[in-house]
């Protein structure tokens, strides 16, 4: 069967894509944020999975105003690189895993979630710049990409207790796929930051580290986190955090057993936040986002 082995959190911020592409990466604004990312290029090599569902927002590159999904799942073979307004970034384009994604539509759909199902589209630095950071520069990317498109561009915009329990049912999918495959689930975007308005560049470096130690240790408490919270404190671009949720919300210690255990997955959390966490990483600013970086294995 297929199972999910570990979780990777990362920011996903556009400029990190274009210091790559351009030859950047060692000069002085961008050597300490590349820094933290070695350890997760080495981790990845060692470990890297057949298929990454990959969560992430669109920004108005594949969806606008005329079409909003709110949850949308990426079933295609293949997905273009987005030509976000200076030409599409020089990376490879993305396959996708079909079969694993249209199973995973139908199991989590059958458990009530209402997710759009997208053949093609083309694919942002949302989930282009997380490839990027986590596998270097490759010719062809090393892994399979199942895209999962969270709208948080455009209110209203799921809670992250929905979030969470989307990863619960993704879970239960990928472990009812009856093939071998080792999948692993990103949450991007984040951390702190807003983009617009008066309080453009807004950076809480207490918000993000707290809110990176309750995902470890206490994720479904931090899943009833109202909006209202992120944005006051974290920026209007902070609500892209609730993705985080959904991947923290398909490792093992969040299976759901038992309908009403809400209890026990908070004990199990406590239990195996010491055990799963590989790695964690924080760096102000790349561009105008404070970037947080986590790997979790099951
Ligand atoms: C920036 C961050 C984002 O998450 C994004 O989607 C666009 C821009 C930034 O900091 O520049
Ligand atoms: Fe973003």
């Amino acid at each position: 069967m297929a199972r999910i082995t570990s979780s990777v959190y990362t920011s996903h911020v556009p400029a990190i894509g274009a210091a790559m592409d351009l030859g950047k990466t060692q000069e002085a604004y961008w050597q300490p944020l590349f820094k933290g990312y070695e350890f997760s290029k080495q981790w990845m090599k060692e470990n890297t999975p057949d298929v990454v569902i990959l969560v992430y927002n669109d920004h108005a590159t594949a969806f606008s105003l005329e079409m909003i999904p709110t949850f949308a799942i990426g079933t295609g073979a293949h997905y273009p690189i987005a030509d976000e307004g200076w030409g599409p970034r020089p990376v490879p384009s993305v396959q996708g895993h079909a079969e694993l994604a249209s199973h995973i539509a139908h199991s989590v759909i059958q458990d009530d979630f209402d997710l759009t199902i997208v053949n093609e589209m083309p694919v942002d630095h949302g989930l282009s710049v997380p490839l990027s950071l986590m596998c270097g520069q490759p010719e062809k990317w090393p892994v399979k990409v199942i895209p999962v498109a969270v709208n948080v561009v455009h209110y209203p915009i799921p809670s992250g207790q929905r979030c969470f329990k989307l990863g619960q049912a993704i879970r239960k999918a990928v472990e009812s796929f009856d093939e071998d495959l080792n999948v692993q689930i990103w949450g991007t975007g984040g951390m702190s930051h807003q983009l617009q308005g008066p309080r453009a560049g807004l950076i809480n470096k207490e918000f993000d580290n707290a809110f990176m130690d309750q995902l470890i240790s206490d994720p479904a408490a931090l899943a009833a986190k109202p909006h209202i919270d992120y944005v006051r404190d974290a920026g209007s671009e902070g609500i892209e955090l609730v993705m985080w949720l959904v991947a923290r919300g398909a490792m093992k210690d969040c299976a759901v057993t038992d309908p009403i255990a809400m209890k026990d997955i908070a004990s199990r959390s406590r239990k195996y936040a010491g055990y799963h966490r590989k790695h964690r990483f924080y760096h102000v600013p790349a561009s105008n986002t404070a970037v947080g970086h986590l790997i979790l294995e099951n």
